[in-house]
């Protein structure tokens, strides 16, 4: 079929087939009209809002080698911190004064908080007002219930990649097995399920770019987390080429015409390859931006990748940045907790 046939297609009955996808992948001659009609289905779908989540880096202590990300355990050049639970409620007060509705607690896979540390974090910040996502990692599904009984309303978990070979090469230890069983888990415990996926990573072909974004579909996600992947000097992947921005963005524009209603943030990763990455981000179908709210020597010591934004700025001055950059686009930031709004779509 004809790519602008492909596009009409997808913004009209938003399913493809893997084929289809495929194609629009390796074609970037229709990208543009590919955008549009992502940020077409965004408006009518969820709206001129953009959600903002305030993002707490809690903790790079990690027990995994991911070997792409610059945290991975055997990274002795990073320094480890952990704050307190009660620094940690403190920023998520900060958030709050920022209006901020939502806070992220994001760590890497560890267990240096207890799981009675945690259940206190939760419980605090949910008496603040403030809804919680969790991304915390890989957890039995006791430790999920817990933390859902706790008050937490959300959790990402990318799925990184959907195909086991590249999978298995990049995560020493794990299993992709495993990370389907706490994802399922999560969503049966009734959390609002992110997940995503790297793109670029060594080996990955636009047919497992294409599968990713199946599976966002196939998992009903409700928020879907996507990158270029950016190799770090302080990994096994340094001599990587890593991915390009318009790929990331043509995955993102892709994912929001299949899943109209789910949740889509302008990355980080996304504004550290394109200096106006975010906003472009909002305008191929993104609706959700996840301002950092670490403060200090902290946001430095968070380094996934090189070149991550923000890592010299305060927390409320990027409010006031991203504030402005998205008004500046004719949106408006969200006064509500931005649960996806599943009413809407006939499934
Ligand atoms: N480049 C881009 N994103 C990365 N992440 C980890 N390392 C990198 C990298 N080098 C992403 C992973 C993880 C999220 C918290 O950060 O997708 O899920
Ligand atoms: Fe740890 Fe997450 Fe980085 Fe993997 S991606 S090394 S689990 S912080
Ligand atoms: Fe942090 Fe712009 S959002 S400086």
């Amino acid at each position: 079929a004809k790519i602008v046939d492909i596009i009409n297609k997808a913004e009209t009955i938003h399913s493809l087939t893997k084929e289809e996808i495929v194609d629009l992948l390796r074609c970037d001659e229709y990208d543009q009209q590919l955008f549009l009609a992502a940020d077409r289905v965004r408006s009518q779908y969820v709206g001129d809002q953009v959600h903002l989540r305030g993002l707490i880096e809690f903790s790079n202590i990690c027990q995994q080698n991911c070997f792409y990300c610059g945290l991975r355990k055997e990274n002795t050049k990073v320094k480890r911190y952990k704050l307190t639970p009660d620094t940690i409620i403190d920023l998520a007060n900060k958030a709050k004064s920022y209006n901020y509705k939502t806070v992220v607690l994001q760590s890497g896979e560890s267990q240096s908080y207890t799981v009675a540390d945690m259940q206190y974090i939760i419980k605090s910040i949910k008496a603040l007002g403030l809804a919680i996502t969790l991304s915390l990692g890989e957890k039995s599904r006791d430790e999920y219930q817990i933390y859902k009984e706790a008050g937490a309303d959300r959790y990402l978990l990318r799925i990184e990649t959907t195909n086991p070979k590249i999978y298995k090469e990049l995560h020493p230890g794990m299993s992709f097995e495993n990370r389907l069983r706490c994802l399922r888990d999560l969503k049966d415990l009734g959390y609002e399920l992110g997940t995503g996926c790297l793109v670029g990573l060594p080996n990955q072909t636009m047919e497992c770019l294409a599968d990713d974004i199946l599976f966002f579909k196939s998992l009903d996600a409700d928020m879907i987390g996507l990158g270029p992947f950016i190799p770090n000097a302080d990994t096994p992947l340094a001599q990587e080429r890593g991915g390009t921005f318009n790929t990331s963005i043509k995955v993102m524009a892709i994912t929001r015409l299949l899943l109209p209603d789910a949740n889509i943030p302008a990355t980080t990763a996304m504004e550290t390859l394109d200096k106006n990455g975010r906003i472009i981000a909002l305008q191929s179908g993104a609706n959700v931006v996840m301002p950092n709210v670490t403060e200090g020597e902290y946001r430095k010591m968070y380094m996934l990748y090189p070149g991550k934004i923000c890592v010299n700025d305060t927390p409320k001055h990027c409010v006031g940045c991203i504030t402005g950059k998205i008004q500046g686009i004719g949106r408006h930031i969200s006064t509500e907790f931005g649960f996806r709004p599943k009413q809407k779509i006939n499934k």
